[in-house]
Order: structure tokens, then C-alpha cells, then sequence
């Protein structure tokens, strides 16, 4: 719209005058995903965010996603001023999560590795031995695995299972999930994909156990978008937020891409799919911060010096 081009000018010359560049995930509307990359920022999963705000000359970064993923970016780049158009986007593991009971978790298992998703608090990431992403959990638990390590792993009990079941290791699994993956229904999709038999179903892992094994492909939200170009086929049903299906549609055109159903809804449902923190991300409030430095992300140094070391291991494992 009108107004909304409006807004992409403004913005675009603050991010010059601010020197910032926008990292955007790809669950966020649409409109910011574009803009991301027009400005020659950058549009991707947890892991691909991390790096590209860590390495970027920008002396500010703008996040839009969620609070962990402003919160990675501040660890890795405490000389930079990070800003998010929000800072009210929480994760629901996150918040099933509180550092002092799942400290608590951990100290009652003191011969564990303590492996966290990155969707977790700073404090989380500062009791942790190790962090990672969707994208290289399956290679990093494999690996302590094999060194003969007994894990503790939190949040994501789907992820989690989803780990054990593949590399057979060890795992203590704290009981958080994710609110959009969890409505993921296996017997709704058994029946979808009857509807649609050549479909190939794209999971992300944190949906549960019943929906991964109908996968046909699963992984980090970059994974899954790689999936879509790459496999010959022509409908494709997604298990994650229905956000991603914008670039799935960029990068595949032609292909026909399903959301997979959830609880009490048609697989042509629009609105079930959404991450409702992801979705308080807009081009108002990017605007916002770029005008007045609200939506600051601010951490004590201590505890993001702590939490940054089970963070670098990561990205050193993944380089
Ligand atoms: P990715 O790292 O796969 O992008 O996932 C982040 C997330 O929050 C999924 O719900
Ligand atoms: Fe968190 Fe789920 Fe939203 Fe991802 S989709 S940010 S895991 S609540």
C-alpha cells in the first residue's frame, strides 16, 4: 500500500543515517522480509541470523524475530546497539523455561553436558555448556555422543526426541514446546496426505513426534526452504509457521505449498500457523526504533560474557 512504501522510504534512509542493517527471520511478515534483503540485510534461521549479525560492519543491528534472536546478537556483537521493533515477542520455550528451575534441573545431574536451544534465555544459555539451533543440533549431540557424553536437553521436548531418536545418545529432556508446532496434528496429516499423494511433507522438529515421522524432510527453517527448491516435487505440505511459505514461494514459483493441519482446524486454515510474537514485528515499529533507540537490547556483561561461550562453541563447531 501507500502507506506502506511510505514507510519502506523512511526507513530505508534511517538505516543509512544509523548505519543498521536488518536481520530478519523467516516467519516475519512478508513485507520485512523484502525489505531485509533489499537493504542487503539478511532474511534467515536462528543459526544464519547469529552469524550475519556477528560478522556485519553495522554499528546497529535491527532484529526482527523474536527476543532470543535480539538477545543472540547482543552476545555476539556487544559493541554494536541492537534494536528490535518490539521487544515484547517472547518464545513459549523460552518461557516454559525459567533459569533458576532449570538450573535446579541441571544440578541434580551433575555428571551431564547441558545442551540448549537457542531459544532460551540469557540466563538459560549462561547454565549451558553448549547451544544450538535446529540447523546443527542433530551434528552437535551426535558428536558429544560419540565422546560417550550423558545429556541434559532443554527446551524443546519435540526436538529433543527428535535428537534421541536419531543419534541414540543419552538425554534428559526438559518438558517445554513450542505453541505453533505443538497444534501439529499426525492423524490430520496421515489423511492430508492421502488427499495428496505425491505431496512431500516439510517438518520443522519442533512439531511432535507423530507429525516428524510422516516427514519426508526435516529441519531448521533454511533446511526446509532448500527442501522445497530442490525436491521434484510440485506440492509440498509444511509443518512450521505459515510465514516461510513467502519465501518458499519466491525461491520455488509454481510449486503448491499446504499448511499442515492443526488442532480443530482445515488444512486451508490461514491464521493457525502463526507465531503470534513473530507477528508484532512491522515496519512501524522498525521505524520507531530507528527514530527514537527504542526497543534496545540491554544484558548485564557478566551474564552475557557467560552465556556467549556456550554460544561461540556452537559457532565454532559450525564453521
Ligand atoms: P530456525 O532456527 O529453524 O529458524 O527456528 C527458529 C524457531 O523459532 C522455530 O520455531
Ligand atoms: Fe518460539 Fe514457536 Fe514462535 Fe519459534 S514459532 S519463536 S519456537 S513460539
Amino acid at each position: 500500500s501507500e502507506q506502506e512504501q511510505l514507510y519502506i522510504q523512511e526507513i530505508k534512509q534511517l538505516m543509512q543515517s544509523r548505519n543498521a542493517v536488518l536481520v530478519a527471520h523467516y516467519y516475519v511478515d512478508p513485507v520485512l522480509q523484502d525489505l531485509a534483503l533489499e537493504t542487503n540485510g539478511c532474511v534467515g534461521d536462528s543459526l544464519e541470523m547469529a552469524r550475519f549479525g556477528r560478522d556485519h560492519e553495522a554499528s546497529t543491528l535491527i532484529v526482527a524475530g523474536v527476543r532470543f534472536m535480539g538477545e543472540t546478537a547482543k552476545m555476539l556483537s556487544p559493541e554494536k546497539t541492537v534494536l528490535m521493533p518490539t521487544l515484547e515477542a517472547e518464545c513459549s520455550l523460552d518461557l516454559g523455561c525459567p533459569a533458576d528451575q532449570f538450573s535446579a534441573f541441571c544440578d541434580a545431574h551433575p555428571d551431564r553436558t547441558v545442551v540448549v536451544y537457542a531459544n532460551t534465555s540469557a540466563e538459560v544459555k549462561a547454565r549451558a555448556d553448549w547451544v544450538v539451533t535446529s540447523s546443527i543440533a542433530l551434528e552437535i549431540v551426535t558428536y558429544l555422543h560419540e565422546k560417550g557424553e550423558k545429556i541434559i536437553w532443554g527446551p524443546d521436548r519435540h526436538l529433543g526426541q527428535y535428537i534421541q531418536n536419531n543419534t541414540g545418545a543419552d538425554m534428559l529432556l526438559w518438558q517445554g514446546s513450542c505453541l505453533v508446532h505443538n497444534e501439529f496434528k499426525a492423524a490430520e496429516l496421515a489423511s492430508l496426505k492421502k488427499q495428496y499423494p505425491d505431496a512431500k511433507v516439510l517438518v520443522h522438529p519442533e512439531s511432535p513426534a507423530g507429525v516428524a515421522a510422516l516427514a519426508d524432510v526435516t529441519g531448521s527453517t533454511s533446511k526446509l526452504i532448500q527442501a522445497a527448491v530442490d525436491l521434484p516435487a510440485q506440492t509440498f505440505i509444511v509443518a512450521t509457521d505459515a510465514g516461510i511459505m513467502h519465501e518458499m514461494q519466491k525461491r520455488a514459483p509454481g510449486k503448491i505449498f499446504i499448511s499442515a493441519p492443526t488442532s480443530g482446524n482445515s488444512a486451508t486454515c490461514k491464521s493457525c500457523a502463526f507465531c503470534p510474537w513473530m507477528a508484532m514485528n512491522g515496519l512501524a515499529g522498525i521505524k520507531q526504533c530507528l527514530t527514537s533507540g527504542s526497543g534496545e537490547i540491554t544484558l548485564d556483561e557478566t551474564l552475557a560474557k557467560r552465556a556467549r561461550q556456550p554460544l561461540d562453541r556452537m559457532l565454532a563447531f559450525a564453521e
